[in-house]
Formats: structure tokens, sequence, C-alpha cells
């Protein structure tokens, strides 16, 4: 299939593209580059031998992204590209509703004047907010989110559900993802955040790679086995994939269809470090702090409908995903920036 990318220089969007190309898809990538380098994309042709045509629009660029449709007769869109970071969020509303809410107005209506109606979206397990009931299947109602990012998920998720009522021409696959972490096993693309990590993978690889003293622990009094959050890691790699095989979902002319992407596995915050110091040899210094605000004590998926329905299933455990996003941090410890 001919499939434009937007946000495909990011961290899951690069991974995706290694996938697609590798299945044989013609791809295309729009970032505006706000959080990532054109380099991940030469890395990815470094990965699969074929160049990644790339433009440097932004998705609320009506008239560049026309340019881009014009040019191209696309069958997909694979919709990543959005602000995620939950902390800024809360400062920084605006920009993330114009942003994220904004710019999937622009592409949705874009895309519709082409004739491409067929889009997979990255959305999130935040979406559930705390949720009722774990393992967490697609049927659990969506929850309260206590940020403006994830206001912005469950918004878009609610306005492509309207268009596909209102347009049954649509074939659009919401993908609520768990906790992505790990890289590609070449060590050539990885999670490159800017700053101070906020989530916990970058965050213990920056400590063993020696940028950070150590790694503070929210909180050691959940109501969980050793008192830490769990969450439901994913190898992005794993989730990439699921992405080619959402491809089917979009063939067979699915409607609307959701599906969770996770292993099914909960892992709490010092079984992670644990997993990690054993992975790779080296110890990750901790200390364990006060909670950190909004964060939900337990969550993990049930991703048996994506099994059942698009033949896949996660295949690499907490041993390959630290393995990889070690190698990936060791070899390029600050980002694509070497
Ligand atoms: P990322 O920041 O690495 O990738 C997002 C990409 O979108 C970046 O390359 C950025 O430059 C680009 N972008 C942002 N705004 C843009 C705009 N207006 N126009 C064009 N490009 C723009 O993040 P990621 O981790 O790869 O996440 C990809 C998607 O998956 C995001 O929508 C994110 O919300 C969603 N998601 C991520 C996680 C996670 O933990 N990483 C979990 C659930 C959902
Ligand atoms: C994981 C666990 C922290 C950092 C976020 C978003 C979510 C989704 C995925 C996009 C938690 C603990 C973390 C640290 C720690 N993104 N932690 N010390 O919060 O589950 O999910 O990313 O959609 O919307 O909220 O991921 O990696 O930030 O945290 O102890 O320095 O690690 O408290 O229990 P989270 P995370």
């Amino acid at each position: 299939m001919n499939i434009l990318v937007t946000g495909g220089a990011g961290f899951i969007g690069s991974h995706t593209v290694v996938e697609l190309q590798n299945a044989g898809h013609e791809v295309v990538v729009v970032d505006n580059l706000c959080n990532a380098s054109e380099k991940s994309l030469q890395r990815v042709a470094q990965i699969t031998g074929k160049q990644v045509p790339f433009y440097p629009v932004d998705i609320r660029d009506r008239a560049g992204l026309e340019q881009v449709m014009e040019q191209y007769r696309f069958d997909c869109c694979i919709h990543f590209a959005g602000l995620k970071a939950v902390g800024e969020s809360v400062g920084m509303p605006l920009e993330y509703y114009d942003n994220n809410i904004g710019g999937t107005l622009t592409l949705l209506d874009v895309m519709r004047q082409h004739g491409c109606k067929n889009i997979i979206f990255s959305s999130s397990a935040t979406v559930y907010g705390d949720p009722a009931e774990i393992p967490i299947t697609e049927a659990c109602p969506k929850g309260q989110c206590t940020n403006p990012y994830g206001q912005t998920k469950t918004m878009i998720e609610q306005i492509m559900m309207d268009l596909q009522k209102a347009d049954p021409a649509w074939n659009i696959v919401l993908l609520r993802y768990f906790n992505p972490i790990g890289a590609h096993q070449s060590g050539l693309i990885g999670e490159n955040p800017r700053g101070i990590p906020n989530n916990l993978m970058p965050y213990i690889t920056q400590v063993a790679v020696g940028k950070r003293p150590q790694l503070g622990v929210f909180g050691g009094d959940y109501d969980t086995p050793d008192g830490t959050c769990i969450r439901d890691y994913i190898h992005v790699v794993d989730l990439a994939v699921g992405h080619v095989k959402a491809l089917q979902a979009i063939e067979r002319g699915c409607g609307l269809a959701i599906y969770n992407l996770g292993t099914g596995k909960g892992c709490s915050v010092l079984e992670v470090i644990h997993a990690f110091e054993t992975a790779t040899g080296v110890k990750i210094p901790y200390v364990v702090q006060g909670r950190r605000a909004g964060d939900i004590p337990a969550m993990y998926s049930d991703p048996g409908k994506a099994e059942r329905e698009l033949g896949w299933k996660a295949q690499y455990g907490m041993e390959e995903m630290c393995r990889d996003s070690w190698n990936w941090q060791r070899k390029n410890p600050n980002g694509f920036e070497d």
C-alpha cells in the first residue's frame, strides 16, 4: 500500500516505517521535527536499504499537506504526529489542543478532499483513566483523563468515531498503546527525549550511561505487591508490527475498529529496574520518592482482541526491551546529536 506517515521521524513512527518498508509498503513521511531529528529517517534507510521520502510539513499547514497529497495517491495514513508530554500539557493546554486536535482536524479534512478515507491513529491507554478493571479490554469504559494530553487522545477518538458514523466510507483503526519502550535491535534508532526524560525507561538508560546520578522512583506506597506502580511495557518493534497488522483491518473495510496494543503482562517499577540490571549488568541507583500527581496505581492490557482479529501478539519480553533500550542508549549517548 501507499502510506502517509505523520510524525514518522519520531520514536514510534520511525520504527513503524522500518516495519512498513520491510513488509513491502511504500511510505512517505511528514513531520515538523518539533520533537525529532531527520537523522532518524537516514538511519531507517540504513536499516531497510530504502530511502524514505520526507516532507518537513506541519499537519496544521493545510497547503503543505495538500501539496504532499496531490503528489502521491495514498491508500492509508498512519497518524503519529502530536505532542506527548503529559506534564508539559498541563502548563500548555492551548498548544496541545491546537497541535493535536487542530492538526488532526486539518489532516482529516485534507484526506477527505483527496479521497483517502483510511487512517490508523496513535491513541493511548491513557483514555481508560483509572480503569474500572484490569486487565483492560477495549470494552472497558473510558475514564477521566487528568491532563490535556490525555484529553486530546479521548477527543480525537471521539472525532474519528463521529466521522466514521457520518461517513461509513471511512475505515478508522484506533490503536491504544500501553507503555512503549525498547529500540530497534540494530541500535540505530530509538527514543530521543529532549531534556530531562519524563518516562521511566529513558530515565533509567540515562542513569546507566552516566548522564544522571540516580533514578527517582515515584511512590513506594501503592497498593501493589512491592508498593510501586504497575504498567504494561511493550517493545516498540512489537508495537510497530501492530501497525502493519492493523492495515489488514483497513483492507477488509473494518469501519471503526479499536485495539489495545500491549503484552498483557504487568510489571512494577522495581521489577523494571531489576530486569534492566539483569539484562545489562549495569547497576541503577535509585531512591524512592513521593508519588507523581496523576499516576494510576496499576494498569495492563488484555491484548486478546488484536490477536484474534489481526493475528498480532507481542513477541518480546522485558529482558529484550531492556537490552535493546540499553543498546540504543549506549551507542547513541546523545541521541541523534552525535
Ligand atoms: P514522538 O514525539 O517521538 O513522535 C511524534 C512526532 O510527531 C515527532 O517526530 C514530532 O516532531 C511530530 N510532530 C508533532 N507535532 C507535529 C505537527 N504538528 N506536525 C507534524 N509533525 C508533528 O512521540 P512517539 O512516542 O513516537 O509518539 C507517537 C504517537 O504515539 C503520538 O501521537 C503519541 O501521543 C502516541 N503515544 C505515545 C506513547 C508513548 O509512550 N511514547 C504512548 C501512547 C501514545
Ligand atoms: C511509568 C512508571 C511512574 C519516571 C505515560 C503517559 C501515557 C502514555 C505512556 C502517551 C510510573 C514511574 C517514571 C521516573 C518513576 N503516553 N516513574 N520515575 O506514566 O505510565 O505513561 O507514557 O500516551 O499517557 O502518561 O509512563 O514511563 O512516565 O511511568 O518512578 O523517573 O514509572 O511513576 O509508575 P506512564 P512513565
